[in-house]
Parts: structure tokens; sequence; C-alpha cells
């Protein structure tokens, strides 16, 4: 493992500041993004025990152009990347757009992952084996997507009821079907992975999400892992050798898992990438 470089957003804290501290016991270079300066500095210095502190970098990932210069910068500054953790998420109470004029929750769980990995191949940023991991959530199984015309922006829950968990789990499936299709057009050599980390106490998941999720958080209680246990999944893909099998899955517990019968719908995810690619002016990847 030693040499490698591993990029993880919202590094800062929760599940990415305990991947951060494993990938450096397991001998990667850890390179840190937050969307607050001094806190992630903070959170980077904490680790200054393990290792050099981890570079660091700043974006608020909701912004499509601060995604995209997060993207230039990193390959700017040469670093060539092993492994890409898209961990940074969220579920936001109500509805609300971001100044690109789509909904925040699939901004910062589905086009900002999206987005980076597209910037950082597009600059040949990424390394011939990298591996992209993504992180997803068993909740992906109560999204809700119409099979003929799927919303990537998010802007449909604007005109109905928006329900907090249903918006942060179609949002999540949304992102898991245009991983499984991105597997299909990534160069050889190179893996795509969705981890569902379980049900986790102890980040600020569901204190930040406020709303419903907060308010039912304590009822789940007795069923939550720790953060260490959470990690686990996103780590074995980001270390084992060689790469786990299959490029484009869902993994759950450190294996391969099964996810919903949406999310494994070929036709959908190939829709689903081609309009977020659209969406987000990105040039689809093709083989
Ligand atoms: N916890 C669970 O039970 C659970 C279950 C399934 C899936 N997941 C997924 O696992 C990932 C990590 O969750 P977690 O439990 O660690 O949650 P968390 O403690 O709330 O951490 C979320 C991270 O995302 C960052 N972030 C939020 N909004 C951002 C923005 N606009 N720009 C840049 N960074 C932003 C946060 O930064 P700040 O420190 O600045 O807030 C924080 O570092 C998420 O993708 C989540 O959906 C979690």
């Amino acid at each position: 493992m030693s040499g490698r470089t591993a990029v993880i957003t919202g590094g800062a804290s929760g599940l990415g500041l305990v991947m951060a501290r494993h990938l450096i016991k397991a001998g990667l270079n850890v390179v840190l993004v937050g969307r607050d300066e001094t806190r992630t500095r903070a959170a980077a210095d904490s680790l200054r025990g393990l290792a050099a502190a981890p570079r660091t970098y700043t974006a608020d990932l909701e912004q499509w152009s601060q995604v995209r210069a997060l993207a230039a910068e990193l390959a700017a500054d040469n670093h060539l990347v092993d492994v890409l953790i898209n961990n940074a998420g969220a579920a936001f109470p109500r509805y609300e757009q971001t100044t690109d004029g789509v909904e925040r929750t699939y901004a910062l769980n589905h086009h900002a992952p999206f987005l980076l990995t597209h910037g950082l191949l597009a600059a040949g940023a990424l390394t011939p084996q990298a591996r992209i991991i993504t992180m997803s959530s068993f909740v992906e199984r109560r999204g809700k997507l119409d099979t003929a015309d799927p919303d990537v922006a998010g802007t449909s829950w604007r005109d109905g009821f928006y329900h907090q968990i249903k918006a942060y789990s179609t949002s999540k499936l949304v992102s898991l079907l245009a991983t499984r299709e991105l597997a299909h057009r990534l160069p050889d050599g190179m893996s795509v992975y969705n981890a569902n980390p379980g049900m986790v106490k102890g980040t600020a998941f569901n204190s930040n999400a406020g709303g419903l999720m907060r308010l039912t958080a304590p009822l789940f209680r007795p069923f939550t892992i720790t953060p260490d246990e959470g990690v686990r999944t996103p780590v074995l893909l980001a270390t084992a050798s060689p790469a786990p099998l299959p490029s484009g899955g869902f993994f759950s517990r450190s294996q391969p898992d099964t996810p919903s019968r949406l999310a494994l719908n070929d036709s959908l995810a190939r829709v689903v990438y081609t309009k977020t690619a659209a969406l987000l002016g990105v040039e689809p990847l093709t083989r």
C-alpha cells in the first residue's frame, strides 16, 4: 500500500476522518477535503501522530463550481489519486435549491461524486488502477424514481411533498445507478464501488440532518454500529489486493451485497448516467 494516495471528501469529521486514520495505518498517503479550512486543518493535525499531517483542501461540495475547482486544484498540485472516496453526504429536512438550481441533497450526494470523479478523470489525475468509492446507504431501497424519466436534479421534490428520508434515499439510489453505468465506461484497470457503512452511531449524520431523521434516530440506536465498524467496508474496498469484484457493485459488511431491484436496472442506469452528465455539462465517458 505504501505510497498510494487516497483523497477523502468529508474528511474533517465523521466517517471520513475515521477512514483517514485507518488508511494511514494501512500505509496510504491521505488527502483530506473539508468544507471549513480551520476545521479541516485541525482534523489533519489530529492525525499527525500516525504520519505527516495530511494535505488539506476546502470546498463546499454542494456548489458545482467548487467541485470543479477542487478537481482542477488536485490535478494542478500533481496529486495522482489511487483511491477517491466520495464520502461527504447529508440529508436535509426541507426542500432547498443550490445556486445551480438543483435540490441540495442531490447536489451533495449525487452531483459532487459524479463531477469530482469525471473532473479527475478528465485531468488525468487518477492512476490506471484507481479505485473510486462512493458512500452509499441501505436506505437506497426506499428510493423513488420514475423509470421512464428519472429526475437526476431532485427538483421534482419541489412540486410534491418533500419527504426527507425519501429524498435522501433517492439521491443515494441515483448515485448508485450512475456508478453502475460508470463501471462499464471506466478504462480497464480502474474500479468503482458503492460502500454501505450500515447504521452508524457517533457521527453527526442524524443530528446534522434534523427533521424526521433526527427525531427517529433514537429508535434505531439498539441496531447501530461504531464508526470503526462502519468504515470497514470502504477501507477494505480501498486496500484489498486484488481489487474486489464486481466493479460497480454495492458492498455491505465488507462483501458484495444485493441492492434494490431498481438499482440493478441496467437501462435505467444508462439513462441516469447520461442525464446526469448532460445536467452537469460533463462529457460522458465512452468505451
Ligand atoms: N452515519 C450513518 O449511519 C450512515 C449510514 C449510511 C450512509 N452514510 C453515509 O456515509 C457518509 C458519511 O456520513 P457520516 O455518518 O460521517 O456523516 P457526518 O458525520 O454528517 O459527516 C458528513 C461529512 O460530509 C461533510 N459535508 C457535509 N456537507 C458538505 C458540503 N456541502 N461540502 C463539503 N462537505 C460537506 C461534513 O462536513 P462538516 O464536518 O463540515 O459537517 C462531514 O465531514 C455520508 O455520505 C452518508 O450519507 C452514513
